[in-house]
This record gives structure tokens, C-alpha cells and sequence, in this order.
């Protein structure tokens, strides 16, 4: 076996990870050949010949246009709301609607020690960002009598905690044929001068989750997306674990969604300044496309319409519903980089073990990694909508420390009062200034549950968390 691992390491020039083969044990010898069974090397020399191709993102940039887009930022066009909020409602109370959650990131920025679903982010409650976000499905599943089946997308970097947080947690209370997790893949980094695997020990690859477009391949494999079919599911509703305010299974999204017979609907903000560090989602030809905001040419960030507004201004908040029928005929499409979606690459600092068995920690980015990036879905569907809505009512995501100015958990959990001091204002409750509220959606979880819950209610005068007894 042996042997035969070895023809096939020296065929691609990858012989040197077995260079400490003779010091290891038995069962270290075994982990590092099952870790390279599974690496695909013929895949990974093709991107590395790749790295060295470069994308004209400002040609695509200066073809691209606008996305064409419905906007649910104001109270334009009440009809088509009232009639996709009908729809929408329909298709979850049919139960025809599932979430899937991705939670396999490994959170580096914010430097947590657990996986980021873990992250007490509720302002007064403290609940989890898992619990904040799993609290609110199970609140709209109830408010629209129905079941919202959720799939969670964990990594092996955050697998083993995030199953024993659910079992400590009780899987949140959700009945068990309702909740799956399952594991994306990952892949190693390779030295960015050689292509060469990098070894984060004598006896291990330097691994890492392959980005949360890994969601497509995952999502299939694991039979989640064929349980998803026979559960009559035809909707699934993406989001990711940072963003506690997300529109979670919205009807109106949803029933946009439908009404357009999309493949894929995305939510999108409009940009506050041309250089905000969100994707830009444009359309080219007949499809969507994503730029990176650090693909994007500064002068072409700054472009305006004749009206003053950005002429590419819809960010990307990831939050996609996709048709069920258009992932199963997405994960079935083989490229020339394997199944799945393509692969992204960036320049990393990676520590590695070099030829003296000495671990490296790098001054200067040493590696390539390579990710998926689930946007890369949208040139893909024949069908794509942008649906725009106000940041300020589905994005606040937490990336980075409490050392940061953005992104942060205080800046989210401001984010998350601040909405749920304007819904109460706007059902005329009278909210004191600098008081700290938070309202667990099992009491109101929208504008419209709010005003229903909490109309006619006297002042709040200090920190309240509203919450069912
Ligand atoms: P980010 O790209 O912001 O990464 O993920 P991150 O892991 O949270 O943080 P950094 O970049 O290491 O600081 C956005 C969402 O995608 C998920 C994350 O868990 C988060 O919900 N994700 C990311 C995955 O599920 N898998 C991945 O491989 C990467």
C-alpha cells in the first residue's frame, strides 16, 4: 500500500509529505494515508497551474451592469407584496420550505475558541448566535403552522463542538427528523512558490473547511439534499450563522422567489459607500455574477448614475433562496476542477512543518488556499432575482473582534436592539432613550408580530428582555 501511495505522491511531485513516514507509528502512518486518499492531486496541480491565470475583473466590471431588481426597502408596490407574501405563506404552511444554516467556517477574525454558532450574541439574553437564529425559525415555523426541516452545515473544524453544543442544548428543541447536520469537505493549502502540500505535522496535511460553497457537494453527499426531495421540500432557504437578523424564511422573499420561478433569489443591500466590504452582485449578459469588493477597481467602485446613486451597488449579504430542482442539476455538473463549484484562490499566511520537522510560523503569506464560494451559484441559474432589501432589517453579521469599528458583536447586538426599538416605536410603544431591549421572537419576531404583540403597550423606561415564561 505503501508502494503504491508513494507512484502516486511522486507522480505529482507531492513524495515529500511522506519525508517523516519512517517516524511515525502505526497510527499516525494511517492518518496521513487516509488524509491523502482523499486528496484529489490531479485537482489540486490544476489549481495550482491556475493561481498563476488572472480574472479581468475590471473588463467584466465595466461590461457589468445593474442587477435588475425588486426592492423591499420601502413600502413600494403594496399589491406585489401582499400577493408574494400570499405565496410565500402558502409554500411554507405546504411545507414545502427548508433552511439550510453554514456554520463550518473557522471564525479566525473574531478569534473565538469554539465555532462562531456558539457566540453569545443575544444583547440581554445572551443566546447563541446558534440559539438566536434557531429561535427564530422555530418562531416563524410556529407562526405559520408548519415545519421548517433546518440543515446545518458544520466543518471539521467545528463538527465535534457544534454536535455536543446541540446535544448539551438538546438540539434547541427542535424534533429530530426536523434538524441534520452534516460536514463539508476541506482542502489542503500547497506552498505558494512550489505547489507543494503543506504539512501542519509530520503526520498530517494542512487541511482547512473548502469555503461555504462547499454547502453544494456537502449538501448532496451527505443524502441531505435527496432527503430534502422525498421530504417534499422544493425551497431551501441559505443563510449563514454570523447574521442574527436575518429575514429567516421570509414570505415575502419566499414568495418572490416563486412568483418568478427563479432558480435562485438573493437578498442584497444597497452599498453605504462605493468601497463597503461587500461582494458586489452585478449582471452580465443574462446572468448574475459576484465581484469581490477586493476584485473590484476603485474608480469603477465610485462609478455613478445620472441620479447620483452607485451605479454597481448591491451587496452581497448571502442570503439566497435556491430551488431545490436547480441545486440537485447544480450538483450534478462536473467541472474541469472536479464536482461542485469552482475554486477561489487566496494567499494565506500557513504555518507547515519544513524539511527538519520544525514548524514555520511565516512572516509573510507563504501558501495558497483554496475556497468555494456558494455566490458562485448565482451565474450559474438560468432564473436569478435580487431582491433589496434595508440593511438596517437583515444585516449585522459578526466578523470581526469588539477591537474593530465594523462588524463586530457590539456593533450586531446594536444592530439587533436598534431594530427591535424601531419596530416597537413604530407600534406606537414609547421606548426610553438608552435603554437596552431584546425580544425573543417567541413573543414577536417581526414588525408585524411586534405591532400585533405589543400595540397599546405603556412605556419601557429600563432594560427589558421580553421573553415567554
Ligand atoms: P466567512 O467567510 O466570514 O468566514 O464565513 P468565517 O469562518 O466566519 O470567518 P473568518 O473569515 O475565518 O474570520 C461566512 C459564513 O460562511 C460559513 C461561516 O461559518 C459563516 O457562517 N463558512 C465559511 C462555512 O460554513 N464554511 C467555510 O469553509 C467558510
Amino acid at each position: 500500500m505503501l508502494k503504491q501511495l508513494e507512484m502516486r505522491l511522486a507522480s505529482f511531485n507531492q513524495h515529500h509529505v511522506l519525508r517523516f513516514w519512517a517516524e511515525l507509528d502505526l497510527e499516525q502512518q494511517q492518518q496521513l494515508a487516509r488524509q491523502l486518499e482523499r486528496v484529489d492531486l490531479e485537482l489540486m496541480a490544476k489549481l495550482f497551474q491556475k493561481t498563476r491565470e488572472t480574472t479581468d475583473w475590471s473588463g467584466l466590471a465595466k461590461r457589468a451592469n445593474s442587477p435588475p431588481s425588486v426592492t423591499l426597502a420601502n413600502q413600494a408596490e403594496p399589491k406585489l407584496r401582499r400577493e408574494a407574501i400570499a405565496v410565500g405563506e402558502q409554500a411554507l404552511r405546504a411545507g414545502k420550505v427548508g433552511a439550510i444554516l453554514v456554520a463550518g467556517g473557522q471564525g479566525s477574525r473574531l478569534g473565538f475558541e469554539h465555532p462562531k454558532g456558539m457566540f453569545p450574541i443575544g444583547p440581554l439574553s445572551k443566546r447563541t448566535l446558534f440559539r438566536m437564529l434557531i429561535d427564530l425559525l422555530k418562531a416563524r415555523a410556529a407562526h405559520h403552522q408548519t415545519r421548517i426541516p433546518l440543515f446545518v452545515m458544520t466543518s471539521p473544524a467545528t463538527d465535534q463542538a457544534t454536535r455536543l453544543h446541540f446535544a448539551d442544548e438538546l438540539n434547541f428543541d427542535l424534533p429530530s427528523e426536523d434538524l441534520r447536520v452534516f460536514c463539508q469537505g476541506t482542502m489542503p493549502a500547497v506552498d505558494a512558490a512550489t505547489g507543494q502540500l503543506l504539512l501542519a505535522s509530520p503526520s498530517e496535511l494542512f487541511l482547512s473547511p473548502d469555503g461555504h460553497g462547499g454547502m453544494l457537494q456537502a449538501f448532496h453527499e451527505s443524502g441531505c439534499l435527496n432527503e430534502a426531495r422525498v421530504r417534499g421540500i422544493e425551497y431551501l432557504f441559505y443563510c449563514q450563522v454570523d447574521n442574527p437578523i436575518v429575514q429567516l424564511c421570509d414570505p415575502l422573499v419566499i414568495g418572490l422567489h416563486l412568483r418568478n420561478q427563479a432558480d435562485v433569489t438573493t437578498q442584497a443591500i444597497r452599498k453605504s459607500h462605493p468601497l463597503q466590504k461587500v461582494g458586489n452582485i452585478v449582471s452580465v449578459g443574462d446572468r448574475l455574477e459576484v465581484i469581490e469588493y477586493s476584485d473590484l477597481p476603485e474608480e469603477l467602485a465610485h462609478e455613478r448614475l445620472p441620479d447620483g446613486s452607485l451605479r454597481i451597488w448591491a451587496g452581497n449579504i448571502a442570503v439566497h433562496v435556491f430551488s431545490l430542482s436547480f441545486l440537485e442539476q447544480a450538483a450534478r455538473n462536473v467541472t474541469s476542477t472536479g464536482s461542485g463549484l469552482p475554486f477561489h484562490v487566496a494567499k494565506k499566511k500557513v504555518p507547515f512543518v519544513d524539511e527538519h520537522g520544525r514548524l514555520v510560523q511565516p512572516a509573510t503569506e507563504n501558501a495558497f488556499k483554496f475556497e468555494r464560494f456558494i455566490f458562485d451559484l448565482l451565474p450559474m441559474a438560468k432564473r436569478a432575482m435580487v431582491v433589496e432589501v434595508d440593511a438596517a432589517e437583515g444585516f449585522a453579521a459578526v466578523k470581526n473582534p469588539d477591537s474593530s469599528p465594523t462588524e463586530s458583536p457590539t456593533t450586531t447586538q446594536a444592530a439587533i436592539m436598534a431594530q427591535q426599538i424601531r419596530w416597537l416605536k413604530s407600534a406606537g410603544v414609547e421606548v426610553a432613550n438608552g435603554v437596552r431591549v431584546e425580544i425573543h421572537p417567541s413573543v414577536a419576531h417581526d414588525a408585524e408580530t411586534v405591532r400585533q404583540h405589543f400595540t397599546g403597550s405603556g412605556p419601557i423606561t429600563k432594560d427589558s428582555y421580553f421573553v415567554r415564561n
